[in-house]
């Protein structure tokens, strides 16, 4: 049937209405990374990308099942982390989903997890040619009470094909090729950008495939929606103090405080409504809290990306060249102007 066949009814087609799906733009995560794949780098950077979407699609269904899982996926795993954090039962099973797809796409060289200390070679990628990085289940305190939590990746370019190279783990966030993260939420979102534009993918269970939903997601220049966590106000110094102080008191419009503690969550709602995202430095962490290479370079490479901005306070995340792979820095991320005002008052004391 063709669709000129199909005469239109209102803005859908009577196929359409049949199925109470918009069929006109489908287009899922597998044929938009086909489609960019334009030689051979690329198609093996897709094949990557698919790998990827695929343990998302794994772990969206752990994160549905959690409650219904006997304490098999729920809870405390009982072992610590090399930042010497808790580890929960699914932030180890994500991690497995994720380097094992990794690992059997034979596209990857080197990875660098959250939850493994070490760098971890790609044992099956003889001829692999990229280096994946990933926080393979974000905002670990939100995983047994069912608020939104989430995966986040970057990849960058090996030096040489299927040789490996530590030092390519440790490449400045400006040279990353992709990044993208994964929104457990009240839907499943993937979103990505492959250097170009970024886009947003939200998962159809029926399909069970990320069908495009958000092409080309700018951030609003401004915004009006703020999001820190204040139980560290005591910490803070005079310059972040002065800034929330300054939010607080503008009047029109007025802003709102939104922190879930899931970085993903907060990221991702900053990147759609704009505002901004801040985990920064304080006297109790003075290198904040969140990781350089697997939580800040791919969450401001998309922030960028998308036309919005992020700052370690004072200067560009992504031109931080990293020197340890589990290293943190201070982040300011969101609305391009937003995050200038943050860093002026940073910058002025
Ligand atoms: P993770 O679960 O991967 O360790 O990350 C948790 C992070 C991040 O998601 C969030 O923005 C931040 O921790 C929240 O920290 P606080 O509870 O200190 O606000
Ligand atoms: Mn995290
Ligand atoms: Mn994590």
């Amino acid at each position: 049937m063709t669709r000129e066949m199909l005469p239109k009814t209102s803005s859908r087609n009577q196929l359409e209405d049949a199925l109470d799906v918009d069929v006109e733009d489908l287009q899922t995560l597998g044929t938009f990374i086909i489609n960019t794949a334009k030689d051979e780098d690329t198609s093996d950077l897709s094949i990557l990308i698919q790998s990827i979407g695929t343990s998302c699609k794994y772990i969206a269904n752990c994160v549905r099942k959690l409650g219904l899982a006997n304490g098999k996926l729920g809870g405390k795993a009982g072992t610590e982390n090399v930042q010497g954090e808790e580890q929960m039962k699914l932030d180890l099973v994500a991690h497995e989903v994720f380097s094992r797809g990794l690992d059997r796409s034979g596209r990857c060289t080197v990875m660098v997890s959250e939850e493994v200390e070490e760098l971890i070679p790609c044992a099956s990628s003889p001829h692999g040619r990229y280096v994946c990085v990933f926080d393979p289940l974000d905002g670990s305190s939100n995983i047994d009470c069912s608020v939104s939590i989430g995966s986040i990746f970057g990849i960058y370019k090996a030096t040489e094909r299927g040789v490996f190279n530590p030092k390519d783990a440790l490449q400045p966030g400006k040279d990353m090729v992709a990044a993208g993260y994964a929104l457990y939420g009240s839907a499943c979102n993937l979103v990505l950008t492959i250097g170009g534009c970024v886009y947003g993918f939200t998962l159809d269970s029926s399909l069970g495939e990320f069908v495009l939903t958000h092409p080309k997601i700018r951030v609003p220049p401004s915004g009006n929606i703020y999001s820190i966590n204040e139980g560290n106000s005591k910490f803070w110094d005079a310059g972040m103090a002065n800034y929330v102080n300054h939010v607080k008191n503008i009047q029109d419009p007025p802003r709102s405080l939104r922190y879930i503690g899931s970085m993903v969550a907060d990221v991702h709602r900053t990147l759609l409504y704009g505002g901004t995202f801040s985990y920064p430095s304080d006297s109790k962490s003075k290198d904040g809290k969140l990781r350089t290479l697997y939580e800040c370079f791919p969450m401001a490479y998309i922030m960028e990306k998308a036309g919005g901005a992020a700052s370690d306070g004072k200067n560009r995340i992504l031109d931080i060249t990293p020197h340890h792979i589990h290293q943190r820095s201070p982040i300011h991320m969101g609305s391009a102007e937003d995050v200038k005002e943050i860093e002026r008052f940073l910058t002025e004391q």
